[in-house]
């Protein structure tokens, strides 16, 4: 009687053993999941790597890929808005970590704090220091960030400048000295498009005409935007967009690129998405088809931004919206995404033999580099000051007044609480 008991005690826990692996498994997931971001058409191949490792692991669930079009979010941010304030969020959209995320909809109360799940998929060692204050607050993490993109950096074609007669700007000196040269070859010395980008170019102009420490001192209201090198900024600046074309205002970003690439223009100063255009979409090599320099007067410098994606409270697929999370945060994840997106991983350990030429470069100046928050993409100020700063630089545009524009810009950072 006792060995039939002991031999059936045997064969349970022997059962149970072996059941217990299926019983730790998660549940498969089924539904939707729709993400929300503005990496539409030329934008888009990153972002479908990572949709296509996600189908692989969860086939069950119908992945919605929304997009609305638009560099820099200029309109999904608007969209978004909308749909968050009308309680419909989507699963999970993408946001740029800083001040972007955290003064808006961690501010408004918005979000799920991300923390049970970073420590459940290993993920609170994995970013840099920095970044991690970037998505966090005392309450929790906010975000998972799935690069780090540089945005001071100028674009070039070296074969067009050997036929100019030119090399790249090591300072706005150099560039002003040189762009008359161009424009006598009937070349455009430096292609801007919309609105942002001149932001986008305002950004590494002011960082050159005033210094990282300076920079810095602005975002924590040390330094008046209105002070004379608040205003030396946006004289440089002036001088610098009086060498652009005509047309910006009707261009989207990858068009000012496409002028550099076809020869029409020299330089463009755009974010490092602009090397994931030129390398994925138009199939050119780092180095020998396109070159890259810091932007004039900042080398040394890195003038970052990250995207990050966060899950919305009241996401209608939750669950769905975790895995998702979870992919973005993996190794696996971030090293697909990456080297077509133009951009390195956020996290530490990345495999650097996956990435071109130009991104094992810019791996090293992140590490290396005096490192600073992107205005125009979210890390320095919140929303209300970029809102209030797109109508500065309209006006700033229309006037050419620079102590007018820094005025401006004053008022703004005392409206935005800077
Ligand atoms: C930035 C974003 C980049 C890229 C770029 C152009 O704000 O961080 O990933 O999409 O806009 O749209």
């Amino acid at each position: 009687m006792m060995k039939t008991f002991a031999r059936l005690f045997v064969v349970l826990i022997a059962a149970l053993l072996l059941s217990a692996p299926q019983a730790v498994q998660a549940k498969e997931l089924t539904g939707d999941l729709e993400i929300f971001s503005w990496w539409a058409g030329d934008e888009g191949p990153a972002l479908q790597a990572l949709i296509d490792i996600y189908k692989q692991q969860n086939p069950k669930v119908n992945v919605i890929n929304a997009t609305v079009t638009g560099g820099s979010g200029v309109n999904a941010k608007a969209v978004l808005k909308t749909r968050m304030l009308g309680g419909q969020p989507p699963d999970s959209f993408q946001v740029h970590s800083g001040q972007e995320l955290i003064g808006t909809w961690v501010k408004a109360g918005r979000m799920e704090d991300l923390t049970p799940m970073f420590k459940e998929q290993g993920l609170m060692d994995v970013f840099p220091e920095g970044l991690l204050k970037l998505i966090g607050t005392e309450d929790g993490i906010w975000s998972v960030p799935v690069n780090i993109h540089r945005s001071n950096v100028m674009w070039y074609i070296p074969a067009n400048l050997k036929k100019w007669g030119v090399a790249a700007p090591k300072t706005w000196d150099d560039f002003l000295a040189i762009a008359p040269k161009l424009k006598a070859q009937g070349v455009v010395p430096l292609a801007l498009a919309q609105n942002w980008t001149c932001n986008h170019l305002w950004e590494s102009v002011a960082l050159a005409s005033m210094g990282a420490d300076n920079w810095d001192a602005l975002w924590s209201g040390k330094l008046k935007f209105d002070s004379p090198e608040g205003v030396k900024a946006w004289e440089l600046f002036g001088k610098v967009l009086a060498y652009t074309n005509s047309d910006a205002s009707s261009l989207s970003w990858q068009q000012a690129t496409d002028m550099v690439i076809d020869g029409r223009a020299a330089f463009n100063v755009m974010g490092d998405w602009a090397a994931g255009y030129m390398y994925t979409t138009k199939k050119m090599q780092p180095g020998k088809d396109f070159g890259w320099a810091p932007s004039p007067g900042t080398s040394g410098e890195f003038m970052f931004l990250a995207d990050s994606f966060g899950l919305p409270k009241g996401a209608p697929h939750r669950d769905n919206a975790l895995a998702w999370l979870a992919l973005l945060g993996s190794r696996k994840g971030s090293d697909a995404f990456n080297p077509l997106k133009g951009s390195i991983s956020a996290r530490k350990d990345s495999d650097l033999s996956l990435y071109n030429g130009y991104l094992q470069s810019a791996a090293k100046d992140w590490k290396s580099d005096r490192v600073v928050g992107s205005l125009a993409h979210g890390v320095a100020a919140n929303e209300t000051f970029m809102g209030g700063f797109a109508s500065v630089m309209e006006m700033f545009l229309k006037t050419r007044n620079a102590r007018t524009a820094a005025a401006a810009c004053q008022q703004l950072a005392t409206k935005a609480g800077i």
